[in-house]
């Protein structure tokens, strides 16, 4: 995700622009650039890579007049972070300029029809093809920016939040929506545009929120101009801002984790955007794709990753053995770079990383690369070490992910390497094609299904009371479950300071059993699953000895209702699929008992949102 400023007024928007960037920063940072036009009509774009303070630094001595800018910071999803493909970006002539957030799915498509126009593009951003489609509309239609706009994007097909600038009317500022959030600013002879309205709320606090499919027209001494893109007009609704500006960069919610949380069925719909497609039963994995054969041929595939990403890991496990039948060894990346691991030359190994720069993970591909082995990664940041080391990947796509504790990125890791699973599969024909269409069906279900979990939140939030003062903790879990209960209990430790372990629900009997107390609660991470039964069975052991058991089930389950203490119900889905939403009430439940506890919850003591040293 990026974040988008615009502004045309009575002041210099130079300045507007770029404290408005540093308010959204938290949506992106490898990149930012800003789009000036001065009194002499000249069309100025200015780009920089890294932190927007790089921006600054860059137009310290260049021509920044102007009363009209748009202006953007960059999560890359196209092309990798540099200057060339930062936003905005020139049109062929030089006449536009635009700055987007979203993803343009069929820009491929459109940028061959342009290329044999004889349209040139400099970058491999999608977002570049579209400002060439206004132009190319806008010349051969003989129409105005506003109407070029409008018909270009009825060509589009994926999500955006444009703004653009035509440096021959220096009196209007066109915008758009799809997917992404967009809100115009109302000030006194002055306009306002932004993702969402940090950079706004100083300056006004009457607001539009702009729908999807419409496009806005911001002139100076008009009033905001809205219609369809099928130019049909719309009344705009004026509203007032209540929320203040540290709350407004949280989205309304009181932390970053909390926000992240309730992302997910967007995140990870983003995240399996354009990759499954449940009309035609069908997953398109480019890295996949790509290297069929290398997995096609892989004696064993190897995992490395740390923390949360370990975790995501240790489920792939289970489903690359299950559907694609390659031995899978999963490893702390810590443990695997020093242990002289014996790698060879038809090993494929996965590296799983949220930020791309985790010190273990990169020195762990950087010794399998040294043996030979095909490195492919799932990372959420365009451009990180991690992703530029490995041979091929996926990117999860789920923005930044600000909040220490991992969630969405957690979960959209495991989504990609279920697909990844799949894909495999049904090359190596280990997965029936109507077990593959089934399950297509079923991930298409999951963010609505998460959407679902949500809805308990509340409850899991009063049940979380009861635990402030609660020393231990243990997650119980078997099968695809168990890592997820390795999740909830790291989880919990790293923001409520609570000793907490994950364990597979049937070793308790070796040992840990002995700690089973009425002070000890124990999380049972229980869907239907063809275990059930068992789990079933370690949940009475440990009420046989007054444990205390919060089970997550699915709903409907009357069975373990009978028996444990609390429970928290998910839908139900197929078994590779459940810790996409047993994880949720865990994510939840850590949240709401470390913030009972008064915990900084986004920033934890002792941790760091990418451990980048040893
Ligand atoms: C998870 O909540 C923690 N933030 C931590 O365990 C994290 O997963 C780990 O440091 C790995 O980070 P990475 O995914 O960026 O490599």
């Amino acid at each position: 995700m990026c974040g988008i400023v615009g502004y045309i007024g009575k002041r210099k928007a130079y300045p507007i622009l770029i404290k408005g960037l540093h308010r959204l920063e938290y949506r992106g940072y490898d990149s930012a650039g800003v789009a000036l036009i001065n009194e002499q009509g000249q069309l100025n774009v200015y780009k920089a890579k890294g932190k927007v303070a790089e921006l600054e630094a860059f137009c310290a001595e260049k021509d920044t007049c102007g009363n009209i800018g748009i202006a953007h910071t960059r999560w890359a999803t196209h092309g990798e972070p540099n200057t060339v493909n930062a936003h905005p970006h020139y049109s062929e002539s030089e006449r536009l300029a635009i700055i987007h957030n979203g993803i343009i799915e069929n820009y491929a498509v459109l940028k061959a029809g342009l290329m044999e126009q004889g349209y040139t593009f400099k970058s491999d951003t999608d977002t570049e093809v579209l400002v060439q489609l206004v132009e190319y509309t806008q010349v051969n239609r003989h129409v105005d920016l506003k109407t070029a706009v409008q018909l270009a994007l009825q060509q589009v097909v994926g999500a955006y939040a444009i703004a653009i600038l035509d440096k021959e009317h220096p009196d209007t500022l066109i915008a758009a929506r799809k997917g992404s959030p967009l809100v115009v600013g109302i000030g006194k002879d002055e306009y306002f545009l932004a993702s969402d309205a940090t950079p706004i709320v100083e300056y006004t606090d009457q607001v539009i929120y702009v729908e999807d499919e419409e496009i806005v027209a911001l002139r100076l001494g008009e009033k905001v101009d809205i219609t369809t893109i099928n130019n049909v007009a719309k009344t705009p609704e004026i509203k007032r801002l209540e929320l203040s500006l540290s709350q407004l960069e949280k989205g309304g919610y009181p932390h970053f984790m909390l926000k992240e949380i309730f992302e997910q069925p967007r995140t990870l719909t983003d995240s399996m955007r354009g990759r499954v497609n449940v009309q035609q039963d069908n997953i398109a994995l480019s890295g996949f794709i790509d290297n069929k054969d290398r997995f096609l041929n892989a004696k064993r595939i190897i995992i490395t990753a740390c923390g949360t990403s370990w975790h995501a890991g240790l489920i792939a496990m289970y489903a690359i053995e299950e559907y694609a039948q390659i031995p899978v060894e999963v490893e702390y990346s810590s443990e695997f770079r020093y242990r002289k691991p014996v790698i060879n030359k038809d090993d494929v190994v996965i590296a799983i990383s949220q930020s791309g720069e985790t010190a273990d993970t990169l020195a762990a591909i950087q010794l399998a690369k040294e043996k030979g082995a095909f490195i492919f990664s799932i990372c959420n940041v365009v451009g990180a070490s991690i992703p530029r080391l490995s041979d091929s990947g996926c990117y999860t796509h789920v923005g930044p992910e600000i909040g220490v504790a991992s969630t969405k990125a957690f979960t959209a890791q495991v989504t990609a390497l279920t697909m990844l699973a799949l894909c495999i599969g049904r090359e190596k024909g280990t997965v029936s094609q109507t077990q593959f269409e089934h399950l297509v069906q079923e991930l298409g279900q999951i963010p609505q299904k998460i959407a679902q979990v949500l809805q308990q939140n509340q409850r899991i939030a009063e049940l979380a009371h009861s635990f402030t003062d609660t020393q231990n903790f243990i997650y119980l879990g078997r099968g695809y479950n168990f890592p997820v209960a390795l999740e909830g209990a790291l989880k919990l430790k790293e923001i409520s300071y609570i000793h907490a372990e994950g364990y597979p629900a049937a070793e308790m009997k070796h040992g840990p059993i002995a700690l089973i107390s009425e002070e000890m609660p124990v999380v049972v991470v229980a869907p239907r699953c063809a275990i059930y039964e068992k789990i079933v069975s370690n949940i009475q052991e440990i009420k046989a000895r007054q444990g205390q058991v919060i089970a997550v089930v699915t709903e409907g389950d009357e069975q373990v209702r009978k028996i444990a203490d609390h429970c928290i119900e998910v839908p139900a889905t197929e078994e590779c699929l459940t810790p996409l939403l047993t994880v949720i009430p865990l994510q939840l439940l850590a949240y709401h008992i470390a913030v009972a506890k008064g915990c900084d919850v986004d920033q934890p003591r002792n941790l760091a949102k990418s451990v980048t040293v040893e």
